[in-house]
C-alpha cells in the first residue's frame, strides 16, 4: 500500500513538535447511538505497518465502545503548537480485540501493549472507567488485578485492551503560520487514490 500523499506532512508536524510530549495528544470525536457528538483526548502511538492507519489504545470499558459499535466513522482534530498547524483526519474506526482474526492486527495489539509504559498498563486494571467512585475500589499496583495483570509478564494484553485504529477517508491541514494562511484538502476516492486540493483557509 503506498503512503497517502497527507503522510509527509503529518511526519513533518510530528518531527518539528517531538520536543513537546503532548503534542501526541488529540481530539477523537465519535457519534453517540442517539447522535450526539462525544469527544475526549487520546495519545497517538504511531502508525500500523505499512498502511495509513493511526494506532491508538483505549478499554474496552470505555463508552466510546458502544459509539463506535454503533457507528464506526470517526474524526481526529490535531493541534502542533510549535509549528502552528491543525490536521483533521475522518475516516473509519476500527476496534481490535483479542480475538481478531487478523493476524497481523492482533499481533499488532500485542505490539502496541508492550510498548506500554508500566503506569500506561496498570490504568487497565483499574475499575470500570466512568462507573461511580467506591470508597473501596483499588486503584494501587499491589491492587489483586494488578498483581494478576503483572503475572503475565506484560507479553499478552489483557483482555479489556484494545487497539483502535482510525482509517482516514479525508483530511483538512491548516497552517496558520503564513500570510495568508494555508489549507489543503485531501480525499480518498472509491479507487483508493488521493486527490489533494488546496482551499481557502
Ligand atoms: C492527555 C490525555 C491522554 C489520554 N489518552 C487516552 C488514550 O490514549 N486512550 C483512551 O482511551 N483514553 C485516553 N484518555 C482518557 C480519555 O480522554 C477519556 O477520559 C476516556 O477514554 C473515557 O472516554 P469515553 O467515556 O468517551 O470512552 C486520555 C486523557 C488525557 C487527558
Amino acid at each position: 500500500m503506498s503512503l497517502a500523499p497527507w503522510r509527509s506532512s503529518l511526519a513533518r508536524a510530528l518531527h518539528r513538535n517531538r520536543s513537546l510530549a503532548y503534542a501526541r495528544y488529540l481530539q477523537l470525536a465519535t457519534v453517540r447511538p442517539d447522535g450526539r457528538p462525544a469527544n475526549r483526548t487520546i495519545v497517538f502511538r504511531g502508525f500500523l505497518d505499512d498502511s495509513n492507519q493511526l494506532e491508538f489504545i483505549t478499554d474496552d470499558r470505555s463508552e466510546k465502545i458502544a459509539q463506535i459499535q454503533h457507528q464506526p466513522c470517526g474524526e481526529i482534530c490535531w493541534y502542533f503548537p510549535n509549528t502552528r498547524e491543525q490536521f483533521r483526519l475522518a475516516g473509519v474506526l476500527s476496534l481490535i480485540a483479542a480475538d481478531e482474526p487478523n493476524e497481523t492486527l492482533c499481533k499488532a495489539r500485542s505490539i502496541v501493549w508492550q510498548k506500554l509504559s508500566d503506569a500506561g498498563r496498570l490504568q487497565f486494571a483499574w475499575p470500570h472507567s466512568g462507573e461511580e467512585r467506591s470508597p473501596d475500589a483499588n486503584f494501587a499496583p499491589d491492587s489483586p488485578d494488578a498483581i494478576a495483570q503483572r503475572s503475565r509478564n506484560g507479553i499478552e494484553p489483557p483482555s479489556n485492551f484494545r487497539l483502535l485504529l482510525l482509517d482516514p477517508t479525508s483530511v483538512d491541514h491548516l497552517e496558520l503560520r503564513g500570510d495568508p494562511q494555508n489549507r489543503y484538502r485531501y480525499d480518498k476516492a472509491e479507487n483508493d487514490e488521493w486527490k489533494k486540493v488546496e482551499v481557502n483557509p
